[in-house]
């Protein structure tokens, strides 16, 4: 499974590639809008330090205008993926661009059928948000699961599920179980990820033992070699 990270915030985004477990980036017009920079600056930082999809959305609602915003995001550099909401223009764009060979994120998805239509119209993913699902009673990864489902049947369809609203590392655990394509993080769900009591306290005990042998693996090599 990928791991994207769900932040337009460059020196977490830094801090986070620095892991080697990074497979891109994905963005929306209220994370710009946090970061609080200028998105065509915002997302030229983020294909800078992440050489993976870096999705940028547009915010036009016609296709001329979505197709003219997409071309200049686009243009920043080979690794953006044009993001488009999951509307009749949305899909009629992420068509004509996927005809171009750009890369497209359909986005704000919520029903089976929804992804079934970005599927159809060619998206390279499509972006349930599970996180948001839950917050209204439903189960977002019911809907992950359905979709998965649905997709496998027809080896025509290439479109990745890309996991999306994210809330909890069991948001992650389920969505490998069920075998989604990626997941996008917010930066506090990834390091969560890394973390575990046992891990510290058992890292703890070991370095203490360690260091009343008054052993060194480097020095010892030097005196070997
Ligand atoms: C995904 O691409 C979206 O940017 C994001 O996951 C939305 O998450 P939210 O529901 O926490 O805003």
């Amino acid at each position: 499974m990928k791991f994207f990270i769900d932040t337009a915030d460059l020196d977490e985004i830094k801090e986070l590639a620095d892991t080697g477990l990074l497979d891109g980036v994905t963005t929306n017009p209220s994370l710009i809008a946090k970061s609080g920079g200028n998105i065509l600056d915002v997302i030229a930082g983020i294909c800078e330090i992440v050489s993976g999809p870096v999705s940028a959305e547009i915010t036009a609602t016609e296709v001329d205008m979505m197709l003219e915003e997409a071309e200049i995001l686009g243009s920043i550099a080979s690794n953006v993926t044009i993001k488009v909401p999951l509307t009749v223009n949305g899909l009629k764009t992420c068509k004509l661009l996927r005809e171009q060979n750009k890369m497209v994120n359909v986005t704000l998805c919520f029903s089976a059928s929804q992804a079934l239509l970005a599927a159809k119209a060619g998206a390279t993913y499509i972006s349930p948000f599970v996180g948001r699902i839950d917050d209204v009673g439903g189960n977002g990864m019911d809907l992950i699961d359905e979709i998965v489902g649905i997709y496998s049947q027809y080896p025509g369809i290439k479109t990745e599920v890309l996991v999306a609203s994210v809330r909890h590392p069991l948001h992650v655990i389920e969505a490998a179980k069920i075998g989604a394509d990626v997941v996008t993080l917010p930066p506090s769900v990834l390091r969560q990820l890394f973390s575990h009591p046992l891990t510290d306290k058992g890292l703890t005990a070991f370095l203490d033992d360690w260091r009343k042998t008054g052993q060194s693996i480097i020095e010892q090599s030097k005196t070997r070699a």
